[in-house]
């Protein structure tokens, strides 16, 4: 029997919580989000914490995975996410991702799971050598289970999850041409703009990260944004104010590009019109780094504000944080066991759910019984004559 599979536009996506989010996620994805579920185009959206997945490298560290739980939680939700229109689950408390997992574990060779280009830069990042977790490896499967799990069609993430969609999707025509057609196949959204894709740090370093300690965080205070950016990288070679100086590259500029709106020249800097005459002035000479910090640091300031008080009010109440996670974590079961009960069709491992089926295994072995007893009553015949 074909199964009629859903044709909702599903949005899903996550993150591993091993530390609070930055302006990096902001840009490359939270704020993405929190448009598309204002824009209401999607049936359904689903923003994920990735517990499990960040155990299956912080397996001697699971303090670290559940402090960062709640703190991703407020992340979200000070960024804008609404409980009400966007189901925010933790993965760990769905345990049909585990059971998918495990299905789709047998469709995916050892060799294959070696050659995900994010997961060997990990690797070696991480420097396991011959202490490689399974899980680890194989945590890409498990991010296909998260996927199809809710038939997502759309998954927003930066360039360095394109292979783990790629490899879900092997999975998925694996899956339906093996057992028919079952799980939905999904695409990446990638951000919209060079700043968006990669935020570089405030050292310059080409990626914003925890680990050197070059992050602006959305729960940083006006004051810590302040401190940070005025001990920003700029352009090297822009050493006197009347130099020329350079942009691209540049990030302070970089920031910029990403968060300033032409009403934050009007509000901070009403010399300029927009970012074009300021780029221009600075490139020219005669703008000095300091005015261009101060200016950054108000766009920054004036962004997170509304976020830092919606983060405060969730602080307040924590209780009512993780009522959400468990309301959104119940959805989410509720809708992957449908998933789950599919796909055990699909198996055939739906031993229980159908009568017909087992009425007709008792005629096969009441017919079994008659050709034994035939056969016996023939042999006893024989013997006789
Ligand atoms: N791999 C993602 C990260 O490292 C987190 C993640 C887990 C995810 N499951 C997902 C992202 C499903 C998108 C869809 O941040």
């Amino acid at each position: 029997m074909e199964e009629q599979k859903t044709q909702k536009k599903v949005m899903l996506t996550g993150d591993r919580p091993t530390g609070r989010l930055h302006i990096g996620h902001y840009v490359g994805s939270l704020r993405r989000r929190v448009e598309l579920q204002e824009q209401g185009d999607f049936d359904e959206m689903y923003v994920m914490i990735a517990d499990t997945q960040a155990l299956t490298d912080n397996a001697g560290n699971p303090q670290k995975v559940r402090d960062n739980v709640i703190e991703v939680a407020l992340d979200y939700l000070s960024a804008g996410l609404d409980p009400k229109k966007t189901t925010i689950f933790v993965q760990s408390q769905v345990p049909q991702l585990f059971e998918l997992t495990c299905y789709y574990l047998d469709l995916v060779t050892l060799s294959r799971l070696e050659r995900n280009p994010t997961v060997k830069s990990e690797l070696q990042m991480r420097n396991f050598e011959d202490s490689i977790p399974a899980g680890f490896l194989c945590y890409p499967v498990s991010q296909a289970a998260d996927i199809t799990a809710f038939d997502t069609t759309i998954v927003p993430a930066g360039e360095d999850q394109s292979p783990m969609i790629e490899q879900c999707n092997e999975i998925v025509h694996k899956f339906n041409s093996l057992y028919g057609d079952t799980l939905t196949p999904c695409k990446i959204l990638l951000p919209e703009n060079e700043a968006a894709r990669r935020l570089p740090g405030t050292d310059g370093k080409a990626k914003m990260s925890k680990s050197l300690g070059n992050c602006i965080y959305l729960s940083d205070s006006a004051e810590e944004v302040n401190k940070k950016v005025m001990s920003m990288f700029t352009d090297q070679t822009h050493l006197k104010v009347e130099d020329p100086g350079h942009t691209e590259g540049n990030p302070v500029f970089v920031y910029l590009s990403a968060f300033v709106k032409d009403e934050h020249f009007a509000k901070y800097l009403p010399q300029y019109k927009n970012f074009d005459e300021l780029k221009a002035h600075y490139e020219r000479g005669g703008l000095g780094d300091v005015t261009v910090k101060k200016f950054l640091a108000q766009v920054l300031n004036d962004t997170l504000d509304p976020i830092r008080a919606r983060r405060k009010e969730y602080e307040n109440n924590i209780a009512g944080v993780y009522q959400i996670l468990e309301e959104g974590s119940a959805k989410a079961r509720a809708k992957a066991s449908e998933t789950v009960k599919r796909v055990e069709r699909a198996l055939g491992v739906n031993y229980f759910e159908n009568r017909k089926f087992i009425e007709k295994q008792q005629k096969a072995f009441n017919k079994k019984h008659r050709d034994d007893e035939a056969r016996v009553a023939y042999l006893a015949k024989q013997k006789k004559n």
